[in-house]
């Protein structure tokens, strides 16, 4: 099938480079030059893993171009809209301004019985909104919300948990059909499809995030009262996850959740219900996101305590400052977050990340960054750990303990192996464990 991809960041080029991996004909459309040219020189300008391997077998099939003339998605059946819903300025709802202007670029090239079909993150009612818009093209509005997860984005995109088709009112089985077509691989593989109307397909998206999130900042919740009672959250986590109705996936207590979408999307959220007035139904997210946010702060907390009052004048390693491992994304990122308080209030703060260093200098280059761990974390007063990279995980701290000052290390993420800190001398400390001296020296 011909189709076209507008909007080529992270969701989009993913999209892109999978459809033409499903043996699809693409074009990627996005009005940044610089992104296109690198994505059609085979280097994303993200990192993603297995995205240039996975372009380059694409580009090299013809199957897969890049274009920043919209007039290139004439001729295709299916539009898909990948643009960034980012997050107002000054507000809580989602900037919608990229799905526009897009939408308002691609109505003259459409043709009776295309199908735009929108993978954007959206407020609801925006689908309906579109279609309304694009009546007089003759083409039909269908939702199609993505849920890949950075890191994994291929593999969340080639082999989905589901597939949710928002279809219009007047021709969902049209629709329903030319969706079928593109996925025909995925839906072979035994992919389950959600047929529903635009509402529900735009709500699904919404849901999910809001959800991932409520869970996250429920074990964080359970952190502080772990921190209050003298209990461990990490074990508490275990035992609650053995509940299959629970599960242990999502559960990890730590500084919380970032990135470009969980804490813009539940904020949206918030906004849309307040428009339909159903704010009541969502007003519990303003608790999952201040649970979120106090994380941070506790972090930056913990490292006053471990240092005797005070961070003023103390160096201090930061290791990770991706939103998440595997990522080069520092959009609203905890460990940026903490990172930027530190420096603040005064403490000489050496920054590490294996990715993240020049997405990180652009958005704060008043930090200090370096190279390697060896260079952060040498003399330092205290080391954090505060995005769980396999580099920081399988760090030696017997190693590490000679390079130091002060043995002190703050696990933000809980990931590293406490016994193996503790009995190479080191003072450790981790969000919503506070017996974990005592429960090792019983041990
Ligand atoms: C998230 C969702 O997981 C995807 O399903 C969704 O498609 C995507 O947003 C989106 O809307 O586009 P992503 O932002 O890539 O994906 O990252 P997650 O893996 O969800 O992690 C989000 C944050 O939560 C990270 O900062 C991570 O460190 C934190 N987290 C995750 C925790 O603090 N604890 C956990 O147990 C899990």
């Amino acid at each position: 099938m011909r189709m076209t991809v507008i909007g080529c960041g992270y969701l989009g080029a993913v999209h892109a480079a999978s459809m033409a991996q499903l043996g699809h004909d693409v074009v990627g459309i996005d009005v940044d030059e610089a992104k296109i040219a690198a994505l059609a020189g085979g280097l994303p300008p993200f990192f993603e893993p297995g995205l240039p391997e996975l372009l380059d077998r694409a580009l090299a099939t013809g199957r897969l171009r890049f274009s920043t003339d919209m007039a290139d998605a004439r001729g295709s059946a299916v539009h898909f809209v990948a643009v960034g819903t980012p997050q107002q300025p000054g507000a809580l709802a989602a900037d919608l301004t990229y799905v526009h202007a897009a939408i308002d670029a691609l109505a003259p090239m459409l043709e009776p019985g295309d199908l735009v079909a929108g993978k954007s993150t959206v407020p609801v009612g925006t689908a309906r909104a579109i279609a309304a818009r694009l009546a007089d093209t003759g083409a039909l509005v269908a939702w199609n919300p993505e849920f890949l997860r950075e890191g994994f984005a291929i593999q969340d995109t080639l082999h989905p948990d589901r597939l949710v088709y928002g279809l219009p009112d007047e021709a969902p089985d049209v629709a329903r059909a030319v969706l079928d077509e593109v996925y025909a691989a995925t839906i072979a593989d035994g992919t389950p499809v959600v047929a529903t109307d635009l509402e529900t397909a735009e709500l699904v998206k919404s849901a999910a995030n809001a959800f991932l999130a409520t869970k996250i900042s429920f074990i964080n919740a359970m952190a502080e009262v772990c921190e209050a009672a003298g209990a461990d959250v990490t074990q508490l986590a275990d035992a609650i996850g053995h509940d299959a109705r629970i599960g242990r996936r999502f559960l990890n207590a730590g500084l919380g959740f970032g990135g470009g979408c969980l804490p813009k999307d539940i904020r949206a959220f918030m906004a849309r219900a307040g428009e339909l007035g159903a704010d009541q139904a969502l007003t519990f997210l303003r608790e999952v996101d201040q649970i979120n946010m106090r994380r941070r702060s506790r972090a930056v907390d913990l490292a006053r305590e471990a240092l005797d009052g005070s961070v003023l004048g103390r160096k201090i390693a930061v290791l990770g400052l991706a939103f998440k491992p595997d990522s080069d994304d520092v959009r609203d990122s905890p460990a940026l977050n903490v990172a930027a308080q530190l420096a603040l209030q005064g403490a000489a703060v050496l920054c590490h990340d294996p990715r993240a260093i020049e997405p990180a200098r652009h958005r704060f280059p008043e930090l200090a960054y370096v190279e390697t761990v060896a260079d952060a974390v040498r003399d330092a007063d205290a080391v954090l750990v505060l995005t769980e990279w396999d580099e920081y995980r399988e760090l030696d701290p017997v190693a590490l303990g000679q390079d130091v000052a002060q043995r002190i290390v703050i696990d933000g993420r809980n990931c590293l192996d406490s016994g193996a800190w503790r009995a190479a001398g080191w003072r450790y400390r981790a969000l919503g464990r506070p017996r974990e001296a005592r429960a090792l020296q019983a041990a």
